[in-house]
């Protein structure tokens, strides 16, 4: 395993990359990532004083340029000013990540409607929110761009239990497609990441909570038997929104540690058959 920067100190040179919900975890893993390959960043989220915080410990740690704003990305009028303080800031935006989201566990008929409301305004509204205000932005503008959004495995999937956010992510994924189609007009690509489990805060207290992980233990569902490494999504993250992927458009990169693959596969689960069983099975076809 590899847990150091992958691209160069220059590589995104020049770019300016705006995160959405940057202020921890795997946000503000790719913006380490980003300002250590040399572009300047800007992180939006709810809290002014998480944002400050991370942009204070992120300059300190990489010397690189980072400019926290206040966002809720469910609101467009508040997507728009939140762009032009950015472009204020820094002339221009030349990526997007649409990471912002929202989520938690439940049986579905336990649900109150609000709670679909709640996930998929965040997700779906607040990335498509993000991408129009910068859309527009950029056609105007002519300017080339990227655009970088966090789905899930079970956006292809679907799966119970994170309704609300099956639904959106998967939203989010046709968004990813129909626009590196639509926009590539424009020299904009559109590209997504679908993680398995990485261990952050946000996601690990409201998926996995304590009650639940003590019998659902979610390493036993990974062939590779760890979590991801918060610094490999961001390696990615990194190279996608780069030019050195400046072909690669309309696609979704799964980085799971084999997890979806291996639940979806019929035989997969023989992995449990121990080898004395799978010799007696030899022996009997062998006599036979
Ligand atoms: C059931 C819930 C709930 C829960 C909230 N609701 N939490 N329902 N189980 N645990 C319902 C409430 O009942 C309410 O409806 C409605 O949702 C709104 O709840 P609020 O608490 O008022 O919402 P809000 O304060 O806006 O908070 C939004 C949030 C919260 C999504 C609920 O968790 C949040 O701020 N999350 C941001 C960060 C986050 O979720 N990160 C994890 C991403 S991880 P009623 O009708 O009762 O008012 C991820 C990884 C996926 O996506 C893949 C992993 C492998
Ligand atoms: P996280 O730390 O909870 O990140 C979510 C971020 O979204 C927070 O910084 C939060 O900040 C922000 N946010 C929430 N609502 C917002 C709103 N209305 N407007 C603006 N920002 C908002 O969780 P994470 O694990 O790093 O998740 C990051 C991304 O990875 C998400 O898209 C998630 O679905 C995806 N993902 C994670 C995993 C995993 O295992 N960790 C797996 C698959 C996919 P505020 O509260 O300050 O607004």
């Amino acid at each position: 395993m590899q847990t150091e920067s992958m691209l160069n100190a220059v590589a995104l040179q020049g770019k300016t990359i705006l995160v959405t919900g940057g202020g921890t975890g795997l946000g503000r893993a790719m913006a380490v990532a980003f300002l250590q390959a040399g572009a300047q960043v800007i992180i939006c989220s709810r809290k002014l004083e998480v944002l400050e915080q991370t942009a204070r410990e992120l300059h300190a740690e990489t010397g690189g340029e980072i400019l926290p704003l206040p966002c809720d990305v469910r609101f467009y009028e508040q997507v728009e000013g939140m762009v032009a303080a950015a472009l204020a800031r820094f002339g221009k935006i030349d990526v997007l990540v649409n990471n912002a989201a929202g989520n938690f566990v439940s049986p579905t008929e336990r649900l109150s409607h609000k709670a679909f409301d709640v996930v998929t305004d965040i997700v779906l509204k607040g990335s498509y929110n993000c991408t129009l205000a910068l859309g527009k932005h950029w056609i105007a503008q002519k300017q080339p761009a990227a655009i970088l959004n966090i789905v899930t495995t079970y956006a292809s999937t679907g799966s119970g239990y994170v309704v609300p956010s099956a639904c959106a992510k998967a939203g989010v994924l046709a968004l990813t497609r129909s626009l590196a189609a639509e926009w590539a007009k424009y020299g904009i690509r559109s590209n997504a990441i679908a993680p398995g489990p990485f261990p952050t805060e946000g996601a690990m207290s409201r998926l996995f909570p304590p009650q639940l992980a003590k019998q659902l233990d979610p390493l036993k569902r990974i062939p590779l038997k760890r979590f991801g490494e918060q610094q490999e999504l961001a390696n990615l993250a990194a190279y996608l929104v780069s030019d050195y992927a400046a072909f690669i458009t309309g696609e979704v990169i799964t980085i799971d540690g084999g997890e979806w693959l291996y639940g979806a596969g019929e035989f997969n689960h023989f992995d449990q058959v121990p080898n004395e069983l799978w010799d007696a099975l030899a022996q009997k076809r062998n006599k036979e």
